[in-house]
């Protein structure tokens, strides 16, 4: 598979077997987060790995109302919450650069998860007050986001196929409405 057909096929998994992901796929998942570029070298993410299913039952109880549309998170063997220390965050015009970092970082871990046959989900639904409570993070650190990681299940369960035709996963905008080639002074 080369990049563009792994990122192409690519997508969000929301049914997970339940078998564990071996020590040396999360590691090198974790890798591939660790090498991602930052502002000025900054690498401000932090994860929090969960490998355990009674403690990832636990964090999901603890994410909030907005959590409970992520409910299937439960069953996945392994979750990991993506945060940033905002004390690494550089600033540059008005923009803070540590969740543009994090989501580099992060997004690598999806990617070489998915060579590997893990499926993820990036979640934004959660409340971040509730969860950093829960996990006692310092008050430095922002919770970026979670993802589930884990083997895909062979069938969807309805709440998946529902959850993906409403967020339409399969469509993406036309490359001309993405790209404008620079063409002024020629
Ligand atoms: C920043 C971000 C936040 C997201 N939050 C959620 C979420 O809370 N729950 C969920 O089921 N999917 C969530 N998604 C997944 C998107 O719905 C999904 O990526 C999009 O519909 C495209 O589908 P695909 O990932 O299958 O290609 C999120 C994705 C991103 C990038």
């Amino acid at each position: 598979m080369n990049f563009l057909e792994l990122a192409a096929s690519r997508h969000s998994v929301r049914d997970y077997k339940p078998d564990p992901i071996p020590k040396e796929s999360l590691d090198k998942i974790l890798e591939a987060g660790r090498v991602a570029p930052s502002a000025q070298n900054r690498q401000p993410w932090r994860y929090i790995v969960l490998t355990e299913p009674e403690q990832i039952k636990a964090l999901v109880k603890h994410t909030g109302l907005v959590g409970l549309s992520n409910f299937f998170i439960k069953s996945a063997p392994c979750v990991i919450v993506a945060c940033a220390d905002t004390k690494k965050n550089l600033r540059v015009n008005g923009q803070d650069y540590y969740l543009v970092d994090t989501a580099i970082s992060f997004q690598q871990m999806i990617l070489c998860a998915w060579e590997m046959g893990i499926g993820s989900c990036w979640m934004a639904a959660f409340s971040e007050k509730i969860l950093a409570k829960y996990l006692a993070l310092p008050k430095t650190w922002r919770i970026v986001a979670i993802s589930a990681f884990g083997y895909p299940k062979d069938e969807k369960s309805m709440w998946g196929k529902v959850v993906s035709s409403f967020a339409g996963s399969t469509k993406r905008q036309p490359i001309e409405e993405m790209v404008t080639y620079y063409d002024k002074g020629n």
